[in-house]
C-alpha cells in the first residue's frame, strides 16, 4: 500500500474579490495501511483536502508525498490522479441502475481497457470477499440495501487501489445499514491493509473507521491525535463539540466550588478566572433520587424537563431548580418522568474547563 504525507498544504480559492483560504498549512502523515480521519464542520475544508490528495485540485502551496515521492507541489500536479492508484468514494455510492451488479463492479476496469479474462477474475474475487457473488447478474433494484452497499464498495476496490479516500461516505445511508456499512469498510480496510483517509462531520464515522484523526476548523488543523485522545482531551470547546455531545455551561469560580445556580461542583484548584465554562458529556452524568452514587459526585437538585429514548438509553434534559434557562443533557439507564426532581451527579475527573473564548484551561 502507500504512506501519505502532507506538508504545509494550502489551498486558496479566488473568485473576483472573494478569497477563501480553504486549507491553511495543513500537515499530516498516514502510515502504510493505517487509517486517518478528518473531522470538521461544513465548509471547514475537508473535501478540498481530500481532492488535493487525490490530485483533483492543485495546491496553492505545500507538498503531498506518496511514500517518499512528491505527487503534488506548489501550483503543480506531479503525478496525475489516474496514476495515483486511489479510489475516491463520495457521499453518493449509487450504482448505475441500467447495469447489472457485475457490470457496475467491472466498470472501472473496462474504463482502463483491462482484458476481459482479467476483469472476470477480479470481479469474481472481490465479490467473493464481499459476499455478493450470488447477485452479480441482478440489477441494483433487485438486491437489498446492504448488497447494494457492498457492490458499491466492490466497485471502489476492484482496481486494487493503494489508497482509499472516503468523503462522507455514510451520510446518505439509512440508519439501519449505516452501522453495517461502517463495519464492512473497516473490516475490508483491515483485511487488505488499505491506507484509508475518511472525512466527515459525523464523529461516529471517524470513530468507526479511523485510529487517528485531525480536526479542521476554518481550513486549519487545530488538533491531531488518536481518536479517543481527541474525545477525552479536546484542546477547545469547539473540538469537544465536534467530537460528540457535550454540555458547556457557564459557572462561577468560588473558593471551594464552581457554582451554577443552585448546583455546586467541588473544586479546590487555584485558577485566575472568576468565570469558566464547564464541559461535561451526557454519559458522564447521572440522575438519581438517592444522594450517593459510587464514583460520582452529587452536585445538587435538578428538575427533569424532557425525557426521551434512543438507541438503548434514555436522554434527559434537566435544569437546576433555581434556573430553568440552564440545561444539561444527561444519559440515563432508566426512564425518569419529566417534572420529577432528583439529584444530578457527575464524574468529576471527566469534567473539562474552558475560558470564555472556549480555550481549554483544565
Ligand atoms: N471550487 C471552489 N471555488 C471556490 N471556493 C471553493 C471551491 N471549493 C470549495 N470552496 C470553498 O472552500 C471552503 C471549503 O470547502 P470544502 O468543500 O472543502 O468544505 P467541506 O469541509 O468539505 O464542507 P462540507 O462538510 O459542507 O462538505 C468553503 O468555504 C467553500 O465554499
Ligand atoms: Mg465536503
Amino acid at each position: 500500500m502507500v504512506k501519505v504525507k502532507v506538508k504545509d498544504l494550502t489551498k486558496i480559492f479566488k473568485k473576483g474579490k472573494n478569497i477563501v483560504v480553504a486549507n491553511d498549512k495543513i500537515s499530516l502523515e498516514v502510515d502504510d495501511g493505517a487509517t486517518f480521519g478528518i473531522l470538521g464542520e461544513s465548509g471547514g475544508g475537508k473535501t478540498t483536502l481530500l481532492r488535493q490528495i487525490a490530485g483533483l485540485e492543485i495546491p496553492t502551496d505545500g507538498y503531498i508525498y506518496f511514500d517518499e515521492k512528491v505527487v503534488s507541489a506548489p501550483n503543480k500536479i506531479i503525478v496525475e490522479p489516474e496514476n495515483r492508484n486511489i479510489s475516491l468514494v463520495f457521499q453518493n455510492w449509487a450504482l448505475y441502475p441500467n447495469m447489472t451488479i457485475y457490470d457496475n463492479i467491472a466498470f472501472p476496469l473496462k474504463n482502463i481497457k483491462m482484458p476481459k479474462s482479467e476483469i472476470d477474475k477480479r470481479v469474481t474475487e472481490i465479490s467473493e470477499t464481499l459476499n455478493i457473488k450470488q447477485v452479480l447478474k441482478h440489477y441494483p433494484r433487485e438486491v437489498s440495501g446492504g448488497q447494494m452497499q457492498r457492490a458499491a464498495l466492490a466497485r471502489a476496490l476492484v482496481k486494487n487501489p493503494k489508497l482509499l479516500l472516503l468523503d462522507e461516505p455514510f451520510s446518505n445511508l439509512d440508519a439501519q445499514i449505516r452501522d453495517s456499512a461502517r463495519a464492512l469498510v473497516r473490516k475490508i480496510q483491515k483485511e487488505l491493509s488499505l491506507t484509508t483517509i475518511i472525512v466527515s462531520h459525523d464523529p461516529a464515522d471517524i470513530f468507526s473507521i479511523a485510529e487517528d484523526a485531525g480536526v479542521i476548523v476554518r481550513g486549519k488543523f487545530v488538533q491531531i491525535g488518536n481518536v479517543s485522545e481527541l474525545y477525552n482531551n479536546p484542546i477547545s470547546e469547539t473540538v469537544s463539540k465536534l467530537l460528540g455531545d457535550i454540555n458547556t455551561v457557564e459557572g462561577e469560580v468560588k473558593e471551594k466550588a464552581i457554582v451554577i445556580g443552585n448546583l455546586a461542583i467541588p473544586f479546590d484548584k487555584k485558577i485566575d478566572l472568576t468565570e469558566v465554562k464547564v464541559g461535561i458529556r451526557p454519559e458522564d452524568m447521572r440522575i438519581s433520587q438517592a444522594e450517593i452514587i459510587k464514583n460520582y459526585v452529587n452536585i445538587g437538585k435538578v428538575k427533569v424537563k424532557v425525557s426521551s429514548y434512543s438507541a438503548g438509553i434514555f436522554k434527559l434534559i434537566v435544569s437546576p431548580i433555581s434556573d430553568e434557562s440552564i440545561e444539561f443533557s444527561v444519559n440515563s439507564e432508566t426512564h425518569i418522568r419529566s417534572g420529577i426532581e432528583a439529584f444530578l451527579f457527575i464524574r468529576p475527573e471527566k469534567m473539562k474547563l474552558f475560558d470564555s473564548n472556549g480555550n481549554r484551561i483544565m
